[in-house]
């Protein structure tokens, strides 16, 4: 047999191979085994030190927008909420060392991690909730939905730029603010950008009250915005599969390409796995 054969043949093999391969893993599609269906979260708090009263989103989302030049998405997000309790209760709200935050600009001094207004968010959901699970359970929910919902909805009355809403599939200042600014066609350091993030620490703020609000009235529905794609992944790659070799729950996609070969082989190659 001529060389050219035997790669036609080898050619052959191989595609036949695959489309083998493909039934073969549609067969054994692994199902997710986390539990993601949406529940209602019941909490009850014994903490009333730092007790928490109803706002208003729109109001807290306003408050965020004017507090943003004085420190930054993670600060102006924290204190939004918290000065308007400090009007109402006082101590201890009154007395918060709210400069503290100011480290969350950028990412965390400009590193480009976690988003601030989301580091904001989070440190309101520690403050007013003891519970890991509840407290947990707000936070995914919170960045879930950042990472799916098309961003900045806020529009200040007094400014007529007029920018994109776009989904930034990331929690991550670096992924979140560089994906916004390519889609919008615009520099990272333009004044568009800018007003982005100010916007967007607006919506995070309303987002957060809106949630507080639900889960001290026991109305609050956890689960909301789940990732699906992150759920099929972990269901072989985390704790509950066989892998056990990731944890977390941010977008997989927004790193990770699924490979031509992961896409057709992962199936059958976990089924063979042990336990
Ligand atoms: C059916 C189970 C299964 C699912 C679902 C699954 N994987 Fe995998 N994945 C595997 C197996 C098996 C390997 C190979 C592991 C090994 O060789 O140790 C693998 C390997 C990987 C690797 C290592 C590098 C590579 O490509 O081999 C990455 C990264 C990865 N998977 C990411 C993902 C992401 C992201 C998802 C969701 C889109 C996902 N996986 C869904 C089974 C799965
Ligand atoms: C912010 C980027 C990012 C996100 C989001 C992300 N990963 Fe990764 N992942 C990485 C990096 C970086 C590595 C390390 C790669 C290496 O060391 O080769 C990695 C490694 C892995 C590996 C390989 C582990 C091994 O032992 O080989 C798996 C599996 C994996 N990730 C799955 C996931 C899954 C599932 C998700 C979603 C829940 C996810 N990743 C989300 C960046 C990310």
């Amino acid at each position: 047999m001529d060389r050219r054969n035997a790669m036609k043949i080898t050619a052959g093999l191989i595609a036949g191979g695959g489309i083998g391969m493909f039934s073969l893993a549609s067969v054994f599609k692994h199902k997710p085994t986390i539990d993601t269906e949406p529940h209602q979260l019941n909490y009850e708090t014994n903490n009333d030190v730092w007790g928490y009263t109803a706002l208003s989103p729109e109001h807290t989302a306003r408050l965020a927008y004017q507090l943003y030049p004085d420190g930054s998405c993670m600060y102006a997000t924290f204190r939004s909420v918290i000065s308007q309790l400090a009007e109402i209760h006082g101590e201890p709200f009154a007395s918060y060392p709210y400069h503290m935050f100011r480290y969350g600009h950028g990412g965390v001094g400009g590193f480009g991690t976690i988003c601030g207004a989301l580091n904001g968010s989070a440190a309101l959901f520690g403050l007013f909730v003891s519970e890991k699970s509840v407290r947990d359970a707000l936070i995914t929910n919170l960045f879930q939905w950042y990472e799916k919902k098309p961003h900045p909805i806020f529009k200040p009355d007094d400014s007529e730029m007029i920018l994109p809403a776009i989904a930034s599939n990331s929690v991550l200042c670096h992924a979140s603010n560089t994906h916004w600014s390519k889609v919008a066609g615009v520099e990272i350091e333009s004044k568009e950008r800018k007003e982005r993030c100010r916007r967007l620490t607006a919506d995070v703020a309303a987002k957060v009250v809106e949630s507080l609000n639900a889960l001290f009235d026991n109305t609050y529905m956890a689960n909301t915005h789940n990732n699906q794609n992150v759920e099929s992944c972990m269901a072989c790659h985390g704790n509950e599969g066989k892998l056990k070799n990731t944890a977390g729950k941010m977008d997989c996609n927004s790193c990770h390409d699924e490979s031509f070969g992961h896409k057709v082989l992962s199936d059958v190659h976990y089924r063979m796995m042990k336990e």
